[in-house]
């Protein structure tokens, strides 16, 4: 049998022409379940005849469709990000090239209608040849596209046979070079669709909307005998396809207010449910315009994951996954980097979201050869191309959600690409054409980037430097930006001022959804999320593939909140008088939301209500007086909340949309600091107030009794991703710079009446700067004070991962309160989110289980903060103002050295660190590195904390 299709450049055949993807009245046979396979290493040692009646599959497996076969035991994953995991020498793939064989038996129900079928498949990875009851159907490459074929004639009451043939790797894997897992098999859904006589063969539904004069222009054009749609809503019944119909008072789509209007596209033998939104998208004065509005991209890039399905994704996490974006202020998806199945547009319809839909297709992979044979400018590769956007433009015309068509991604330039552009804008001149790798806007309608720093976005939002005239005036938007790979990213808030500076400048979507961890368990049973390298490839890109908002279970990490925040459609601030509300929808009033307030005093309510603020327009703002308040003495803010009405599709009423704080009374002046009482020593210890010491290294050794490893400078913190990454590699420096392994040498331990004086110099091995750190406390008979001075000696090469004190506690002391920021963590470039209040969190709590272990978890602008067991025994922190702190079961080097979240495992200590100040986090493991105001440089600082023992 011959298997020369696998290296063929060219799409599959036999198929029938795409067309758009419904669910009719029609009968349909999902075709999914268990299913016999069997797995073989090569082409060659695949079995013959399988397609045969007679064929004995007894002795094989039995795999669930739709699913990946390597998640499902045979094989394993394989991540690579921009290179092949096979010799580039296209169209050629490996010898040994895994080859899944399924077989599947089925009988037809007694009701299925005498009609012509079409069997279809939504998706298969990479290859696949299809037989059914012995008759070959066809082949189809393209896995992340549907392919339907002509099986009528074939088909028999009992004992179907179909039989497909799937190959991990093919001709198509060159153009599916996408940075994600390799998993192959049957992974979308299987079905028997009977197509009627004279029925609904495929339609465009055409829905514009004029913002000028609210009317609504509807029409269908089908092929296929006398197709009508019918509105009842709109009083729209019977309308011909190829007639149009004018309606006034017509409620718009958008992505904020997603109105459809429910009809039905049929003919005398078929209906189809059909739901219609109404909207129009332009390109006027270099902005891309929805119904007339400028809108603004908060968006994200989805791809199809889950821990344990991978690419096989079950509704369900569809439906999650759109909740919490929802809930999250997202309103834009970019379906990085391949059409989703087609259950997630519908649902982007439903639930509100802009999308661009993107095509299959991407050959990063060339770029290693300096994109020598990139099959995007050679023409055996043309056809393959335009298949491709065929199948998606064809399959998904039909939905308002989408906004732009995207080509694919990072496939450089070349003809095929400008073929598939010219035939879309050809097909749908309704919508725009996307594609990153047009960097000179040759064939696209929109100039896009993707992890351009926040200075090259204000050149191009101010439109300097740029002599292309052609790409100059388009509206511009970031396909990726602000890379979310473990903690981080920072530099959000200053990417949303340039969107709001520049109205060319419309967004952008983060990259990306979720962590790409594949759940496995490690020798005790644990849990771990796995990533590249972890299944034994001998090439792969590690943790690359963990760069999400949300962990690979879909808890939100902090960048997802953070991201919320900076986002949020409504800003609530102080302004002149009271309170200032602006309304940042790009569609819609604020109609929906209400308004609540309440006032703390250090974080404790004193008085709550509702606030009234009347109409807000798209765009504009009020300013509202502030409440009555009741009197306080404490620190008090006012915090005011904007939340859901009503329900909602994606959240409940009450939901808290957008918040803000307006300080009310500021800190009093602290108390009179601890002081007056004596040191006193004895042969082995210093004693002062309520603290003992060591009188050689002047450490604390305990407080009021606990036992504690006194605090002392530190500047290492755990490597994050974005500290290791590409742009500025502060790690590298860090590390040569012997960060991670400070020596302390005391200088002196010097006791006088009322203070205990310790000088220390603080460098690493090898070098000749370093650190004066002296210690100067004091005490009265309950508490502690510890005034640090920081002063660099001679040159410092670098940035500092943080400046800060740490110490260890007894492992009891398990329960933080703190009155600060909070609840999340928060860095300096990355703490929208926080916001000021009391909060309590246990030590397991406050981790945020970052697939790969890193630093996190530091919570900041810290007034006070206690660390407690159950029984209220303890230390108390007060800051002078404030403080940043992380409380850890583990030490800052073992969480160094972790490298899946199961290497740490909980110490007999609380380990706490106490900091002036931490290094931003940037976003350089795949763009920009810290912003200049939030570098650390090492300098002269103090930092003052009380120390109270609980007990
Ligand atoms: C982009 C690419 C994405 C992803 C990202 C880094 O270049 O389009 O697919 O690889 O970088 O995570």
């Amino acid at each position: 049998m011959s298997s020369s299709y696998v290296e063929d450049p060219a799409p599959g055949h036999g198929a029938l022409p795409p067309r758009a993807a419904f669910a009719s009245d029609a009968w349909a046979l999902s075709l999914n379940g268990t299913w016999r396979f069997l797995l073989s290493p090569s082409i060659a040692a695949a079995p013959d005849g399988t397609e045969r009646d007679d064929f004995d599959d007894h002795g094989w497996d039995t795999i669930p469709v739709p699913s990946h076969w390597q998640l499902q035991g045979h094989g394993r994953p394989a991540y690579t990000n921009v290179r092949y995991p096979f010799p580039v020498h296209p169209p050629e793939v490996p010898s040994d090239n895994a080859t899944g064989d399924y077989r599947l038996t089925f009988d037809l129900p007694a009701d299925r209608p005498d009609a012509p079928t079409v069997l279809r498949f939504d998706g298969i990875d990479s290859c696949a040849r299809i037989w059914l009851n012995g008759h070959e159907l066809g082949v189809t490459k393209g896995s992340r596209l549907p392919s339907e074929f002509d099986v009528g004639a074939l088909l028999r009451p009992r004992d179907n046979l179909l039989a497909v043939r799937v190959h991990q790797w093919s001709a198509g894997s060159y153009l599916e070079d996408q940075d994600m897992w390799w998993l192959s098999g049957i992974f979308r859904s299987v079905t028997l669709l009977a197509r009627p006589a004279g029925g609904v063969t495929d339609y465009t539904v055409h829905a514009g909307y004029d913002h000028r004069t609210g009317r609504g222009t509807l029409s269908v054009s089908a092929s296929g005998p006398d197709v009508r749609i019918s509105v009842p809503e709109l009083g729209v019944t019977g309308l011909p396809a190829g007639e149009s119909a004018q309606l006034d008072g017509i409620e718009p789509w958008s992505a904020e207010s997603p109105r459809l209007y429910a009809g039905e596209v049929y003919t005398a033998t078929e209906r189809v449910p059909v739901r219609v939104g109404f909207r129009t998208v332009t390109i006027e004065d270099g902005q891309l315009k929805v119904n007339g509005r400028r809108i603004l991209f908060r968006g994200v890039n989805r791809h199809e994951h889950h821990p344990e399905f991978g690419r096989a994704l079950p509704r369900e996490f569809a439906v999650a996954d759109i909740e919490l974006m929802k809930r999250h202020n997202i309103n834009a998806v970019r379906t990085s980097h391949y059409p989703p199945d087609p259950a997630f547009l519908e649902l982007c319809d439903l639930y509100g979201l802009w999308v661009i839909d993107e095509c299959d297709l991407e050959t990063h992979g060339f770029g290693e050869l300096d994109w020598a044979g990139n099959p995007s400018d050679d023409p055996q590769w043309a056809d393959a191309y335009l298949d491709r956007m065929r199948r998606m433009v064809e399959r998904d015309k039909n939905h308002p959600s989408i906004v732009l068509w995207s080509l694919g991604n990072e496939a450089h330039t070349g003809r095929n690409l400008a073929g598939m552009a010219e035939w879309t804008h050809e097909r749908d001149p309704s919508r725009p054409v996307h594609y990153e790798g047009d960097f000179d806007c040759a064939y696209v309608d929109v100039f896009s980037r993707m992890y351009a720093d926040h200075d090259e976005v204000d050149r191009i939002g101010r439109r300097v430097d740029d002599e292309n005239p052609r790409r100059r005036e388009l509206p511009f938007l970031l396909c990726e930006f602000a890379h979310a790979m473990g903690n981080g990213p920072g530099g959000l808030l200053e990417y949303r001022e340039l969107f709001e500076r520049h109205p060319r400048c419309q967004g952008g979507f983060i990259w990306e959804w979720l962590d790409h961890g594949i759940a496995q368990r490690d020798e005790h049973g644990r849990e771990f999320f796995a990533y590249g390298g972890d299944f034994g490839e001998p090439l792969h890109d590690g943790n690359f593939v963990i760069d999400g908002v949300v962990h690979p279970d879909r808890t939100p990490s902090p960048a997802l909140v953070e991201f919320a925040k900076v986002f949020e459609p409504v800003r609530i601030t102080a302004g002149s008088g009271g309170i200032r509300i602006a309304n940042h929808y790009d569609t819609v009033p604020l109609d929906g939301l209400g308004f609540s307030w309440v006032l703390e005093e250090e974080g404790v309510a004193r008085a709550e209500g509702l606030l009234d603020v009347g109409p807000v327009p798209p765009g504009g703002s009020v300013a509202v007086p502030l409440p009555p308040l009741p009197p306080t003495t404490a620190e008090s803010l006012l915090t005011v909340r904007a939340v859901l009405s009503a329900d909602t599709r994606w959240a409940a009423a009450g939901h808290v949309v957008a918040w803000g704080q307006v300080p009310v009374t500021p800190a009093p002046e602290p108390a009179a600091p601890a002081r007056g009482a004596r040191v006193t020593a004895t042969e082995d210890r210093l004693r002062l107030g309520p603290g003992t010491f060591d009188p050689g290294t002047g450490r604390l050794t305990s407080l009021g009794g606990h036992p504690v490893h006194g605090p002392r400078l530190d500047l290492w913190r755990a490597p994050t991703d974005n500290d290791r990454g590409s742009d500025r590699p502060e790690e590298q420096q860090w590390r040569a710079a012997g960060l991670h392994r400070l020596q302390h040498r005391v200088e002196g331990v010097d006791v006088r009446e009322d203070e205990l004086v310790v000088r220390t110099r603080v460098a690493p091995p090898a070098l000749g700067f370093g650190m004066l750190a002296a210690y100067h406390w004091t005490a009265d008979a309950g508490r502690l004070r510890l005034r640090v001075d920081v002063e660099p000696a001679g040159a410092w090469p670098c940035t500092l991962p943080r400046l800060g004190l740490r110490m260890a506690l007894p492992g009891a002391f398990g329960t933080a309160e703190w009155f600060g920021a909070g609840p999340g963590e928060a860095y300096p470039d990355s703490r929208q989110s926080a916001r000021a209040g009391r909060f309590v969190r246990t030590v397991e709590e406050l981790q945020t289980p970052y697939v790969y272990p890193q630093e996190n978890g530091n919570r900041t602008e810290v007034r006070n903060l206690l660390l407690t067991s159950g029984g209220g025994a303890g230390i108390r922190v007060d800051g002078e103002p404030v403080f940043d702190f992380t409380a850890r079961r583990w030490t800052t080097e073992e969480l160094d050295a972790a490298t899946h979240t199961t290497d740490l495992t909980a110490g007999e200590l609380v380990h706490l660190n106490l900091d002036f100040a931490q290094h931003g986090l940037g976003s350089a493991s795949c763009g920009p590195g810290v912003l200049p105001p939030y570098r650390l440089q090492a300098r002269k600082a103090s930092l003052t904390l009380t120390f109270t023992p609980l007990s």
